[in-house]
């Protein structure tokens, strides 16, 4: 069904404006017993406006009367009756500040004088730089505007692409650029989208950033003039800088309430985003590929896409943009959507074994492990070639004979007579030089002639840009699925590029690397799950160094860190929670004193942390007592009871773990509203000071709750039963008080409600 916009602008205005809304409120309540949406991408010739209204969102471009696609709203959404002025361009200050680079542009080639950051740069092979894009022409089908640019003079045309999410208001933005010229010609730089906001000296930029084992800090600075510059140049998406970023316009930032933008890449290669703000304070935010060492040669017919870079809007502050971005990302991003698997409970090896695992020991960890509820049996690292220590097997993808001299098929049949199924952890695009497959081929790694080959944890990158790495690497894992009873794999990555050559291609194509490993990687993902696809995977590196849509649209869930300590968990996992849904994050249980900070903590706060997400257990089991086993499985059944509303529900920070603060409390709520499920911390208690009440977030105000404590003690005086409202603004207190100490609640909404 097509609605045709009326135009607004002459005599008939009014009853055009009435005829309008009445059409989409028609549409809208024929949507609601039909289960349809009126049509969420509208165009109003005559004004020549685009108008994209989904969930809360309204996102408007007009093309203006030079030609060029403007922006011309994007936030809450707007009445069906309201209109927009018709685009126009902004004319420039002065002869120092032309309008090309004034006028908030959707979509910039570097020419006509542009100085802010352009989405397309292109050298031609006559030596012109010059690229000037005008509106060509556009499509409107299902839930994607396509509007297609073209140079002034050339034959270059540009599609961009809006895909818009009706349940969240999410757009996802990429380009196509292409060549219908005669002649090759260098992309040199391109950017998938510009996002523009309008002016405020009222913005707040926030951003996540890490280290190995501290991952996930979240940054916040006021946006002035200047650019902000985040990106990654390490051949991956990286740890330093996560591709996700959120501006609120707010003078005191509230978690659920304000003006929240929010955008994240789709791409697990080099990146860039830049936050651009000019001298009236109006904001340009451009991201994609990164330009740096980049270029990508287009041949006659040939066309390269960017990456997505999405974004959202909500006006519920940056706690409701988390949550619209989780809902998006589970309900649209992760393979399985929008029906996803719950993530099993998952025992893994590796801080119990570390590279010593053999057939006897694994059993019996399995066994152990399937005692107290485990779903899903992982063994780590040390299983293939002649994988010791990491200094040595990568690359070889066989079973390594000593340690199983039967195959991997004895264990994996135990662990499935116990009940669970089996994981497997791999590194596929890596070589140690001390292995069988580097000694064969070193040609196949990325490497500079007659340079040095830098080794990070003693290993080298294997060029999967190269069609003969390609077809080795998805043959070995095709073959290891195919040969093994395998439901999971832990797919690990555990270093950034070093001399990112590839010699053998031709030269001007030795750049593309950046482009082609990655478009490789994702092709053997894809593969390989078309093939096998009950096999689940992990999105691993070294922790959270690959982390981003493009990864998480391949994967089912993520390793955030490899910092256990459940103390710092609970900021790292406070982190991650801004830019990606805590029901794709694994937390593993580990041991106490954990090696990260020589920290001690009781087996029920480990647990309590890492239940926050998607639960594992990491410890070494044949340690543990009788009572520890007891513990575990009374927790594991618990967060089994509570796992669809923590893993698919909507989360609430009560309280941040962020400034060193003694409290930190977080809750989850399910998407029907039956349940809510809390979790508090303490750090530790001084001067006799009481725990924070907790005021809940979310629940039906009208409804009756029944709160429960399972670990932990609610105040004395607590009542059980009461209404939304009463838990929300009376508030419960409970009883936390010593050292690293945690409680963990429910809240039943009454079943016949
Ligand atoms: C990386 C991962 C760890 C573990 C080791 C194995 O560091 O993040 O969880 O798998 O590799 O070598």
């Amino acid at each position: 069904m097509r609605v045709v916009t009326p135009t607004f602008r002459h005599g008939a205005r009014m009853l055009l404006t009435l005829t309008a809304s009445m059409i989409v409120l028609l549409l809208q309540l024929h949507g609601q017993s039909a289960g349809v949406h009126p049509e969420a991408i509208r165009y109003d010739e005559a004004a020549r406006i685009f108008r994209i209204d989904a969930a809360d969102v309204s996102y408007v471009i007009g093309i203006n009367q030079n030609q060029q696609l403007q922006t011309l709203y994007w936030g809450k959404r707007l009445r069906p009756g309201d209109t927009l002025s018709p685009a126009h361009a902004d004319g420039g200050s002065s002869g120092f500040d032309l309008s090309v680079s004034a006028t908030p542009q959707e979509f910039t080639g570097w020419g006509g004088g542009l100085v802010v950051v352009p989405n397309l740069k292109i050298t031609f092979p006559d030596g012109n730089r010059d690229l000037v894009l005008h509106y060509l022409s556009h499509t409107i089908r299902n839930n994607t505007l396509t509007i297609s640019l073209k140079d002034i003079g050339r034959d270059v045309v540009v599609d961009l692409l809006y895909q818009v999410d009706e349940a969240t208001g999410v757009l996802a933005r990429s380009a196509r650029v292409e060549n219908r010229t005669q002649q090759p010609f260098t992309i040199e730089q391109v950017l998938a989208a510009t996002w523009n906001l309008d002016a405020s000296r009222d913005y707040q930029l926030r951003y996540l950033t890490g280290r190995w084992a501290g991952e996930w800090n979240l940054q916040q600075t006021q946006l002035r003039p200047g650019k902000i510059v985040l990106e990654s140049r390490r051949g991956s998406t990286g740890v330093e800088v996560n591709p996700w970023f959120a501006i609120e316009r707010s003078k005191q930032a509230d978690q659920d309430v304000g003006d929240v933008w929010f955008g994240a890449l789709g791409w697990s290669g080099s990146w860039q985003m830049n936050l651009e703000t000019d001298w009236q304070n109006r904001v340009r935010i451009t991201g994609g590929y990164s330009p740096f060492d980049f270029a990508y040669i287009l041949s006659p017919g040939k066309s390269l896409e960017t990456p997505k870079f999405y974004g959202g809007y909500t006006n519920q502050g940056i706690g409701g943009a988390s949550r619209l971005l989780h809902r998006f990302e589970l309900d649209s991003i992760v393979p399985q959507a929008p029906h996803r698997r719950l993530r099993p409970v998952l025992y893994n090896s590796w801080e119990a074994t570390g590279f010593d695992v053999n057939e006897a020991g694994q059993e019996a960890l399995a066994e152990k492990a399937a005692s107290i509820g485990v779903e899903r049996f992982v063994m780590d690292d040390g299983w293939f070639g002649e994988r010791k220590d990491d200094h040595a097997g990568l690359g070889d993808w066989y079973i390594n004979p000593q340690k199983f001299p039967h195959g991997l098929r004895p264990m994996i049949d135990k662990v499935h007579a116990l009940g669970m199924d089996f994981g497997l952890w791999v590194e596929p695009e890596m070589v140690n030089p001390n292995s069988d497959l580097y000694r064969k081929h070193p040609e196949w790694v990325l490497n500079f002639t007659g340079r040095p080959r830098t080794e990070g944890r003693n290993q080298l990158v294997l060029n999967l840009a190269r069609e003969d790495v390609r077809a080795y690497v998805y043959g070995f894992l095709d073959k290891l699925l195919s040969e093994n009873d395998i439901a999971f794999l832990k797919w690990d990555y555990n270093r950034n590029w070093s001399e990112p050559g590839w010699p053998d291609a031709p030269l001007q194509e030795q750049k593309e690397v950046y482009v082609k490993y990655v478009q490789n990687l994702y092709s053997i993902l894809i593969e390989l799950r078309k093939k096998h696809p009950n096999v689940e995977i992990e999105s691993c590196s070294g922790g959270g160094a690959r982390v981003d849509l493009g990864i998480m649209h391949l994967t089912d869930e993520i390793w955030p860190s490899d910092n256990t300590d459940p103390f710092d968990r609970l900021s790292i996992q406070n982190g991650f929670s801004y830019a990606y849904a805590p029901g794709v994050m694994m937390a593993w249980v580990t041991d106490s004193p954990n090696w990260m900070n020589n920290r001690s903590t009781s087996l029920e706060y480990r647990f309590l942390s890492s239940m926050q997400g998607s639960l594992g257990i990491g410890a070494n089991l044949n340690k543990w007592t009788q009572e520890d086993f007891a513990t575990a499985k009374r927790l594991v059944a618990e967060y089994k009871d509570a796992r669809a509303t923590i893993q698919d529900g909507s989360l609430y920070r009560l309280i941040s773990p962020d400034g060193d603060s003694a409290a930190s409390v977080t809750e989850f709520v399910a998407r029907d509203g039956h349940e809510a499920v809390v979790f508090a911390f303490l750090h530790s208690s001084q001067k006799g000071q009481p725990y924070p009440r907790l005021y809940l977030h979310g629940l039906q105000p009208d409804a009756v709750y029944t709160i429960h404590a399972r670990e932990g003690k609610l105040e004395d005086d607590t009542v059980q039963r009461a209404s939304g409202d009463y838990w929300m603004h009376h508030g419960v207190s409970i009883s936390l008080r010593g050292d690293f100490q945690a409680a963990f609640l429910t809240l039943e909404r009454d079943s016949s409600q």
